[in-house]
């Protein structure tokens, strides 16, 4: 061996090295999947939201007509009072939503029964799910 191949080789992987690291693209903040880590990434939109909520049975309690079923409309919800069973009254903001899809016994509305939402969707909806959903609850004006 050489003797600069001494210096060469060392250096050639130092340098190997930092073209690798610096290659590595830095991740970009998007909410993913968190639930189910298998799935691929969705991107949060409410064309996925209303799909969501025909596939994982939102749409059979809620309609998004104005007409109340088994659970409180859609329509109008967002940005909207409303009245719970303890008297007082909430802002649906986005935080609300997220909440009452979360932990739906948290605020329960005036003239609908506790414990009828399912109460698992928490382990069933990404964020971005979730966030999707919430999206097109905003679109129901
Ligand atoms: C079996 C029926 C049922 C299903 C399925 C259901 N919900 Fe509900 N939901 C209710 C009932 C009843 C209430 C009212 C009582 C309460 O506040 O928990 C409610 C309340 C809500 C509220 C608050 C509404 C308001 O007017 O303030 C939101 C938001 C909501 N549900 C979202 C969802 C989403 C999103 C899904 C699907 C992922 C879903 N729900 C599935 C029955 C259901």
């Amino acid at each position: 061996m050489k003797r600069y191949d001494l210096i060469a080789v060392p250096l050639a992987l130092i340098a190997l090295l930092a073209a690798c690291t610096s290659s590595t693209p830095t991740p970009t903040p998007t909410l993913t999947n968190t639930a189910v880590p298998t799935r691929t990434p969705v991107t949060v939109s409410p064309e996925l939201g209303a799909q969501l909520a025909r596939q994982i049975g939102c749409a059979a309690c809620h309609r998004p007509d104005g007409n109340s079923s088994v659970g409180p409309t859609w329509k109008g919800l967002f940005g909207s009072e409303q009245p719970l069973t303890d008297g007082s009254a909430v802002l649906a903001d986005e935080a609300y939503l997220r909440e009452s899809i979360l932990n739906p016994n948290a605020k329960v509305v005036e003239g609908f029964g506790a414990g009828i939402m399912p109460q698992n969707f928490r382990d069933r909806l990404s964020d971005a799910e979730i966030q999707s959903i919430v999206e097109y609850i905003k679109t129901l004006r």
